[in-house]
């Protein structure tokens, strides 16, 4: 099939490639000239385990193309599918300029395409448009009279939401848990079904249903996901109060089969590009209707307070006074395998000690560059872990990237001028930081202090 992807970010890029390494013909088209010409050169504008030897691979074979040019792109393409961001806007609700401005690109395109694809009344040749960017309930209607205003030619519309996730998006498209398709009509569904049949050959299920439950989909597995990481910081929280561990509780509730073990870690609070916008989104949409989803309004709040909840610990630790304190950083993607820093904790925590008067030392595997995005150089990035602790005052652990698990930890307390860690991801055990002599602050666990710590 010949395909093109709009917007070569986190989603299109490695739907595109993984869609080339399937046989199709892929072009991923950006307005971004900087990250088409990263590509063209062979290399990578964002960091993702796997995705640069499927892009060389892909692109060797001829499959895989990169342009800024939109027109050809549009007009070539047999499906096209809608990648580009949905962010926030400052109350909640979601900008949808860059989609608007995608189906003006596209209804234009069909209007001038010679009827080889675009345009075409044969419902197996007509061009599909699938959204596969997350959009609020009732933004693929829109995006359809967008293009029908430019164009009486015909074309499909679909929604694709995708579910891949950062870190191990290759795996996550290539053998997706399922696929959602939201179509109006069943050969469209068809046409669909197969591009999609070679990644559930085990046999997850490919869910065709209406274009508004496939948009709705998106949103509820988001929810529910960020609703079980704040019930769990929740309950940390209370464990806190009255001396339990979370870690034990965890295990104890997790037993229970109806509950389950996945996505109920205590820490920082949810962050990244999806469930942040995508709660407020499902807030926003109800308040559209009139509905307040009491519920959803708690689990963006439990959020926002963790993470202050965690900065309190800091400053509460430091009596107030943390001018001309160095502290610390391991980890500054939002999660580990990404490096990704959209509404990363780490940041939210950074700049909250900057405004103290702190100075920041920052180690992450893959995340400085995108971090100096955000913060330029108001913090140092130090290449080696341990490097970053010399002469702080604490170390902070934001991320549990697999290589701050078992540090070693009389190293650390070697080079920290003061043997002060807060663990954000509760990596380790307490009794082993009492034995090292360590101030260790946790989530959902006491803190251990030694008898003679001082400040
Ligand atoms: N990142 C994730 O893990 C993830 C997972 C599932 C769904 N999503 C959703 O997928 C969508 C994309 O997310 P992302 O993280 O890949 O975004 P991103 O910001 O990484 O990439 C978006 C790309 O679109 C490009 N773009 C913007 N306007 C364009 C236009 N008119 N024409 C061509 N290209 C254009 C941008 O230059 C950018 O490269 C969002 O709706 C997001 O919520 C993201």
């Amino acid at each position: 099939m010949r395909i093109t992807i709009v917007g070569t970010g986190y989603v299109g890029l490695v739907t595109g490639t993984c869609l080339a390494d399937m046989g199709n013909d892929v072009v991923c088209l950006d307005v971004d000239q900087g990250k088409i010409d990263i590509l063209r050169s062979g290399g990578c504008p964002i960091y993702e385990p796997g995705l640069v030897d499927l892009i060389h691979r892909n692109v060797k074979s001829g499959r895989l193309h990169f342009t800024t040019d939109k027109k050809p792109a549009y007009e070539q393409a047999e499906v096209i599918f809608i990648c580009v961001g949905t962010p926030s806007t400052g109350d909640g609700r979601v900008d949808l300029a860059m989609m608007v401005q995608v189906a003006e690109d596209i209804g234009n395109a069909i209007e001038s395409a010679d009827g080889k694809t675009g345009g075409d009344a044969n419902e197996r040749r007509a061009k599909i448009i699938v959204v596969k960017s997350t959009v609020p309930v009732g933004t693929n209607v829109r995006i359809k009279q967008e293009i029908a205003t430019r164009t009486e030619k015909h074309f499909r519309m679909a929604s694709n939401p995708e579910f891949l996730k950062e870190g191990t998006a290759i795996k996550d498209f290539k053998r997706p848990d399922r696929v959602i398709i939201g179509v109006e009509d069943d050969g469209t569904g068809d046409r669909l079904r197969d591009l999609y049949e070679p990644f559930v050959r085990q046999g997850n299920p490919i869910h065709v249903m209406d274009i508004t439950s496939a948009e709705m989909v998106k949103y509820a597995s988001n929810a529910m996901l960020a609703t079980k990481i704040s019930f769990i910081n929740e309950i940390a929280n209370l464990c806190e109060s009255y001396g339990a561990d979370i870690d034990q509780v965890r295990r104890g509730m997790c037993a229970d089969r109806r509950i389950g073990n996945q996505f109920l870690y205590p820490g920082l609070g949810y962050g990244g590009s999806c469930f942040p916008k995508d709660v407020l989104a499902c807030v926003s949409m109800g308040s559209e209707v009139n509905m307040e989803t009491l519920l959803l309004s708690a689990v963006h709040e439990v959020n926002h307070r963790q993470r202050q909840a965690f900065i309190k610990k800091i400053t509460r630790h430091f009596n107030d006074h943390l001018s001309g304190k160095k502290i610390a950083f391991w980890g500054i993607a939002f999660k580990p395998g990404t490096d990704d820093v959209r509404e990363a904790p780490s940041i939210t925590l950074m700049i909250a000690l900057l405004n103290r008067g702190a100075k920041v030392v920052a180690h992450d595997p893959v995340a400085h560059e995108t971090c100096r995005q955000v913060l330029g150089d108001q913090i140092a990035y130090v290449e080696e872990p341990l490097s970053a602790l010399d002469g702080a005052d604490a170390l902070v652990v934001c991320t549990d990237w697999d290589e701050f698990k078992h540090p070693d930890l009389g190293e650390i307390k070697k080079r920290l001028k003061s043997p002060v860690i807060f663990d954000g991801r509760n990596l380790y055990r307490r009794r082993v930081m009492a034995e090292y002599g360590f101030t260790y602050y946790c989530v959902g666990r006491e803190p251990v202090v030694p008898q003679d710590a001082t400040m």
